[in-house]
């Protein structure tokens, strides 16, 4: 019993460990899933859905900032195709351009966390931070039908 557990442990660590190197592809995609995902309380708070809470928007900041600095490592040579992928091949035509937006991405998002106190400077600088996401799909990330 407890052999058949232990086989199973390191089948299971086996097959994580594999995945996680062998499918950036899946990896980034749900790293976007969490950006998406974090951005969703500060974006209700911006619309007035949602009372301003400063320890949700510093949460969704520091998600942000860890994004962007994991998320060039997840575009290695050869991932641009498989996975039903959506980015773009200028993500590795322009890998430069590419990789400066997120290094940009993290260090508003980090810029952000230091200038957001209260509900006045979070409406002032929360969107700037936000615009990122748009501002690199437009160029980066091939629009689904
Ligand atoms: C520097 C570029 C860049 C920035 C900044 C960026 N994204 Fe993305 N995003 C991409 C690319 C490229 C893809 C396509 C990834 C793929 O399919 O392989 C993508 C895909 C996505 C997806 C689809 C994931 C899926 O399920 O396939 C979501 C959702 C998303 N981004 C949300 C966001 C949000 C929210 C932000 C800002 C908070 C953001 N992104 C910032 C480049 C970026």
């Amino acid at each position: 019993m407890i052999r058949h557990l232990l086989a199973a442990t390191a089948l299971l660590a086996c097959a994580t460990g594999a995945f996680a190197q062998s499918d950036p592809i899946a990896e980034r995609q749900q790293l976007m899933k969490s950006l998406s995902q974090s951005a969703r309380a500060p974006g209700a708070m911006l619309k007035g859905e949602a009372p301003f809470e400063l320890s949700a928007v510093q949460a969704t900041l520091k998600t942000f900032a860890d994004v962007g600095k994991k998320a060039p490592t997840l575009f290695p040579a050869g991932s641009n195709v498989g996975h039903d992928t959506a980015a773009m091949p200028k993500v590795w035509t322009d890998k430069a351009d590419f990789d400066a937006k997120w290094a940009k991405f993290e260090s508003e998002a980090t810029a952000a966390q230091a200038s957001i106190k209260d509900e006045a400077s979070f409406k002032a600088n929360f969107p700037g931070v936000a615009r990122a996401c748009g501002g690199c799909h437009e160029n980066y990330r091939a629009k689904k039908n």
